[in-house]
C-alpha cells in the first residue's frame, strides 16, 4: 500500500458513482460513506418537522442514515435544496472528515468530496454520463421499485437538481483539477469499475485482500 487510501468520488446523480463506490470499497476492504444521505436526512427531517436545517445537520447521528424514505426522489429534491445552505454544509463537514480520515482509509461519494471535504485525497474520480443516459438509468431504477413515473418527468427533475447543485455558491458540483474523469454513458458497471481500478493501481494502490 502507498499510504492511506482515501477515494473521493464526485459527480451528478445517476452517473453510477454509488455503485462504483460500493464496489471499490469492497475490493479494497474500506468503509464507504454515501454523503448524499446526510443531505437527505437534513432535507427530509426539516420538511417533516419544520426544524431548522442547520440545526438538524449539527445534531446528525450515524443511526439517522438508515431510514428507507431517504432513497426516494422527493428526498433527493429536498436534499438538493438544503445543500445550498452554507451553514448546513459547514455543520456536516466534521462528520464527513472524521469518516474520511479514519486510520483504515475510506471511500466517500458525493458532490464536493474531492474539492472541499478531502482536497488532499490521493485518489479522486469524477463520474459523469449524458443526461439521457442518467435519466434512463434512474427511470429503470424507479420502475423496478414500482414507482409510477414517466421518462420526461425523470429527465426534467434531474435537470432541475443538476442545475441547483452546479450553480449554487457553496461548494458547487465540479470536478477537482486532479480528478480522473470517467464518462459512463456507454459503460456498464463492470467497465466503469475496471477503468477506475486501473487508474487507482497506476497510483500504486493494490488490494491487500485475497
Ligand atoms: O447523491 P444524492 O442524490 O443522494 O444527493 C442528494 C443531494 O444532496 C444532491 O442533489 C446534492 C446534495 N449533495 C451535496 O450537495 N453534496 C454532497 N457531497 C452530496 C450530496
Amino acid at each position: 500500500m502507498n499510504g492511506r487510501l482515501i477515494i473521493a468520488i464526485d459527480g451528478p446523480s445517476a452517473a453510477g458513482k454509488g455503485t462504483l463506490a460500493r464496489r471499490l470499497a469492497a475490493h479494497f476492504g474500506l468503509p464507504h460513506l454515501d454523503t448524499g444521505l446526510l443531505y437527505r436526512v437534513v432535507g427530509v427531517k426539516s420538511h417533516r418537522t419544520g426544524q431548522a436545517p442547520a440545526e438538524i445537520a449539527a445534531e446528525l447521528q450515524a443511526s439517522d442514515l438508515a431510514d428507507p424514505e431517504l432513497r426516494t426522489d422527493s428526498a433527493g429534491q429536498q436534499a438538493s435544496k438544503v445543500a445550498a445552505i452554507p451553514k448546513v454544509r459547514d455543520n456536516l463537514l466534521n462528520f464527513q472528515r472524521k469518516f474520511a480520515y479514519q486510520p483504515s482509509g475510506a471511500v466517500l461519494d458525493g458532490r464536493d468530496v474531492g474539492t472541499v471535504i478531502c482536497p488532499d485525497a490521493p485518489v479522486k474520480l469524477f463520474v459523469t454520463a449524458s443526461p439521457e443516459a442518467r435519466a434512463e438509468r434512474r427511470y429503470q431504477e424507479l420502475r423496478e421499485r414500482g414507482a409510477d413515473t414517466i421518462k420526461p418527468r425523470v429527465l426534467a427533475e434531474m435537470a432541475e437538481r443538476d442545475r441547483r447543485d452546479s450553480e449554487r455558491a457553496a461548494a458547487p458540483l465540479k470536478a477537482a483539477p486532479d480528478a480522473f474523469l470517467l464518462d459512463t454513458s456507454d459503460m456498464d458497471a463492470d467497465a466503469a469499475f475496471a477503468a477506475a481500478l486501473a487508474f487507482i493501481e497506476r497510483k500504486g494502490f493494490r488490494s491487500s485482500g485475497p
